[in-house]
């Protein structure tokens, strides 16, 4: 089993903007922006045809410091197309059997996706315990993140689902979660 390194990733990057690329034509500003406001990774969702590229482009526009990650991996085939793209960090929104597997192997930083104790408890026998709390506004947001702490102490959450530029801050500020994510960032900078 290779070591997953998502702590070190999250840790210098409390906010991670979570993007859906529409156009390559996006990528630089977007990722130029983020710089200049001092956000220094980025999650490009595999939700467009061109996500694979804007990914490629990411990290090639951008400085040494930044970390290029991809969301929305649903599948094997997409875990090995996004390792073969050599991203800095994956998300997943949730686990099946078959990604698990894939994932023992796996040497790039990767955040899993959780909502229940149970999926949480198999995180854990695996040596996982940075994990995405997803769609957190839907799964008891910060009450739920609240009671985990006393449950699941070792766990370091990164919330993402309903999270915005009102309620971040509230989030952040509990012991449990190292990071938020989010698309209101994008739309804040009115890109
Ligand atoms: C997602 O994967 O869509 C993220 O969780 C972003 O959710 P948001 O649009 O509610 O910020």
């Amino acid at each position: 089993m290779s070591q997953n390194n998502i702590r070190t990733v999250l840790e210098g990057n409390p906010v991670v903007p979570v993007v859906k690329i529409q156009s390559l034509d996006e990528v630089v500003p977007l990722v130029t922006a983020l710089q200049e406001n001092n956000i220094n990774c980025i999650e490009i969702t595999l939700r467009t045809d061109c996500a694979i590229d804007a990914l490629k482009l990411a990290k090639e526009c951008s400085n040494d410091s930044f970390s290029v990650g991809v969301g929305t991996v649903v599948n094997t085939k997409q875990l090995a197309q996004v390792i073969e793209a050599d991203v800095d960090f994956i998300v997943l929104p949730g686990l099946n059997d078959e990604l698990v597997d894939a994932l023992k192997d796996v040497s790039i930083p990767f955040l899993p996706g959780v909502v229940t104790p149970s999926e949480m408890m198999q995180c854990l026998s695996l040596g996982w315990d940075t994990l995405k709390f997803f769609p957190a506004n839907i799964a008891g947001g910060l009450s739920a993140l609240k009671t985990y702490s006393q449950v699941f102490s070792q766990i370091k959450f990164c919330p993402t689902g309903g999270i915005s530029k009102g309620n971040y801050p509230e989030y952040l500020a509990l012991d449990n979660v190292i990071s938020v994510g989010g698309s209101w960032i994008q739309k804040d900078l009115n890109l």
